[in-house]
């Protein structure tokens, strides 16, 4: 009798397993989708009406996305992203801005679809909180322990090379820090290039540089009388080339270890002549939006618009807290409109638009929740302010990448609205429990650090954390061409 010899039993049970965990391995990703898509369904009719009105839906397509090459590029590093349609005449106006040649955008011209259409709220869907009221879960970090861990890491080896520029330039004036103290609504840009060039992450040999940055100054070339609104363009433009032919860097990655940082929404027609900034380059700006083409999220990231202000911290009692929430500002938008038409004669949400009888910060430090609503950008200082002044931010405006977002879990100190909810916004309010309410104030308090410039780099402070942005940005950027080239052929 022949008994096969346990080599051939080996050999039999382990194709039998091959054959086994390759079927699973075709299955896993199938159901997973399914499971994906499901969720992403139950989670937009759970946190939104829009299913429930047929007139207003609203719904935003996602293209599958997939790493894509730009096939006309010289550049290796030139990755695509997803481009993302809306379908909303309700504020298509409101938060759409057309390029100045009255297209779309480059971006939105290729398209990345391979047949996979997912209907998707948001990306960062689960910085929602929805209209049912539901506060986050307490934490304040969505995990702290590794944020501290990376932090370190981040602190200790981090280094950056600043294109030199000589006192006597021509452009000076847009090109090195500023020599007063940063100011005003657009401050966080001129703060970020002050305090880099102070900090410990500088260095002067271009070979130990993880990423280099281009210091123009958006919002001081706009301010500029040879150059203004209109000549910003030309100059980024002029810019990069002269960068890229006087020094070997740019070339290298098609500018993808590369950074600049803006807080004016100008900034973002003003890379419409240098298209290789748009795409690769790391873009820290304060209009981060995921519906704008400008914009490419994960890619780039969030400034927070940060109003600077001097001197101790305001007491923050709940207690003084007497009205449910506020908003000041001009009515400029559609989702303004809205919520002026919804909430303006009601004795709980007081809605301010021209002159505020009382001071701002008396209404800051008077309420429990500070609204910040969309104007013409999804950004504005209200959400520093709020959080300097201990309020609960309220945030309505849809699409806004909020700063840190990967870092911090805004659920645990903000509500998020989204626009078609401003009716049930009393609702959503009254929903949140004292206890709950106690919680997000505190957290409000804990994150207090992470939005504060100061003169030279506290830890943890918002240029530390913007550093940290850049940082998760950092590395992502360096493959070679032979391996994007792989990837994208699987
Ligand atoms: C549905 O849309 C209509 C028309 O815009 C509006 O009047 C109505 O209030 C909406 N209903 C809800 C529940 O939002
Ligand atoms: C692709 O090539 C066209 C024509 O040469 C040019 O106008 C366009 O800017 C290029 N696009 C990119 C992303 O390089
Ligand atoms: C959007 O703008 C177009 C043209 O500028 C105008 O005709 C239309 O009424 C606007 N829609 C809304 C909802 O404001
Ligand atoms: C970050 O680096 C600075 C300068 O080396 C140092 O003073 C500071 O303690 C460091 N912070 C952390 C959290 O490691
Ligand atoms: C580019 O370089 C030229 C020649 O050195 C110089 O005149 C010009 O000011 C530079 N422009 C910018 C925007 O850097
Ligand atoms: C970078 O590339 C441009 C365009 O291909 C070329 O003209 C330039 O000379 C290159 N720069 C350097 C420093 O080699
Ligand atoms: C608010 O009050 C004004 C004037 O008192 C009135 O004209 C308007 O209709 C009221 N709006 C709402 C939404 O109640
Ligand atoms: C920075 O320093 C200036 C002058 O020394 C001072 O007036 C200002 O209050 C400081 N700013 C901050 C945010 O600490």
């Amino acid at each position: 009798m022949v008994r096969p010899s346990s080599s051939v039993l080996n050999y039999i049970s382990h194709s039998y397993l091959v054959s086994e965990s390759w079927r699973s391995f075709i299955f896993i990703p199938t159901t997973l989708a399914l499971i994906t898509s499901c969720f992403i369904l139950f989670y937009i009719s759970t946190t939104s009406n829009i299913f429930l009105n047929t007139t207003t839906s609203s719904t935003i397509i996602i293209h599958h996305p997939t790493l894509f090459l730009l096939s006309n590029s010289s550049s290796p590093f030139v990755v695509g992203y997803p481009t993302v349609t809306h379908h909303d005449q309700s504020n298509l106006n409101d938060s759409f801005e057309q390029t100045s040649d009255g297209t779309l955008g480059a971006a939105t011209e290729v398209s990345y679809s391979d047949g996979v259409e997912e209907i998707l709220q948001s990306e960062k869907a689960t910085t929602d909180i929805g209209s049912k009221g539901q506060y986050g879960y307490n934490e304040v970090f969505h995990d702290e322990d590794l944020f501290l861990e990376d932090y370190k890491e981040m602190n200790g080896s981090f280094k950056i090379y600043v294109y030199p520029h000589k006192s006597n330039d021509p452009y000076a004036n847009a090109l090195l820090p500023v020599d007063f103290e940063p100011g005003g609504n657009y401050a966080s840009e001129s703060y970020f290039k002050k305090v880099l060039m102070k900090s410990h992450f500088i260095t002067k040999d271009p070979s130990e540089a993880d990423l280099f940055f281009l210091p123009f100054s958006i919002a001081r070339l706009r301010h500029d009388p040879r150059i203004g609104v209109g000549g910003i363009q030309d100059f980024i433009k002029t810019y990069i080339f002269n960068i890229s032919h006087n020094y070997p860097y740019w070339n290298r990655t098609g500018g993808a270890d590369h950074f600049y940082v803006a807080c004016h929404s100008i900034g973002r027609s003003a890379m419409e002549k240098a298209e290789e900034v748009k795409f690769n380059a790391i873009q820290v700006v304060c209009s981060s939006s995921y519906f704008l083409s400008g914009y490419i999220a994960h890619k780039d990231a969030s400034l927070p618009q940060i109003w600077p202000r001097q001197g101790d911290l305001p007491s923050v009692d709940i207690s003084e807290r007497k009205k449910l929430a506020f908003f000041a500002g001009s009515i400029n938008s559609p989702v303004r409109e809205k919520l002026l038409e919804v909430w303006r004669n009601d004795s709980e949400i007081a809605v301010h638009y021209g002159r505020l009888p009382t001071p701002y910060s008396d209404e800051l430090l008077g309420s429990k929740y500070c609204l910040h609503v969309k104007g013409f950008e999804v950004n504005t200082a209200r959400i520093g302010d709020s959080i300097y002044y201990g309020c609960v931010p309220v945030i309505i405006a849809n699409h806004y990448d909020l700063p840190f977002a990967d870092v911090l879990n805004w659920k645990s100190f903000s509500i998020v609205v989204a626009t078609l909810d401003i009716p049930l916004l009393k609702e959503i309010l009254h929903e949140v429990s004292f206890e709950e309410y106690e919680t997000l104030q505190k957290n409000v308090l804990k994150v207090r650090k992470h939005f504060r410039w100061n003169n030279f780099t506290v830890d943890y402070d918002a240029f530390n954390m913007v550093m940290y942005e850049l940082w998760l940005r950092r590395s992502s950027t360096r493959a070679p061409l032979s391996q994007l080239v792989g990837i994208s052929s699987c």
